[in-house]
């Protein structure tokens, strides 16, 4: 854990508490009418901006895109590309799904470098990297931006 040391210097305190604000604001917009699982998602990127995100059901079940993936969304109309951290609150404390980390991933290129962030039962955070929460993600040397 010496290298998340090094992470956390950079994402200090403040930032947390900022970033958890924002996705719990963000979490109140969620359209959640099937489940009524409310998630919200805010992510920090490298251009120091902060973006939020809410899951967006649909009756199509299929249809639905999680939080992250909304907040990824915002990300890249916002113009940035790069996330250092995403902080993710849901009813349970939960972290983000298989699908959404993948989705992180394509904008975080060392996963041991981006932080994800949930609330725990103790009115603190639990802070893993990308890499610990899902250490084998699909990368292919065939598949490759050009
Ligand atoms: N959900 C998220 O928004 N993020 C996750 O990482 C997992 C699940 C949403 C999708 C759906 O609207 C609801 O939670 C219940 O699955």
């Amino acid at each position: 854990r010496v290298e998340m040391g090094l992470l956390l210097q950079r994402l200090d305190d403040l930032t947390i508490q900022k970033l958890i604000e924002v996705a719990r604001e963000a979490q109140e917009k969620a359209y959640a009418p099937y489940s009524r699982y409310r998630v919200g998602a805010a992510i920090f990127t490298d251009c120091g901006k902060i973006l939020a995100g809410a899951n967006i059901e649909n009756r199509s079940y299929g249809g639905t895109i999680c939080a992250e993936r909304t907040a990824i969304s915002s990300m890249v109309m916002a113009g940035c590309t790069r996330v250092l951290a995403v902080v993710v609150v849901t009813p349970d404390n939960g972290f983000p799904c298989g699908i959404c980390l993948q989705a992180i991933s394509e904008f975080a290129p060392n996963a041991e470098e981006c932080l994800i962030i949930a609330p725990n039962d103790e009115n603190g955070v639990t802070i893993r990297t990308l890499a610990e929460c899902a250490p084998y993600l699909w990368r292919s040397d065939i598949v490759q931006p050009k």
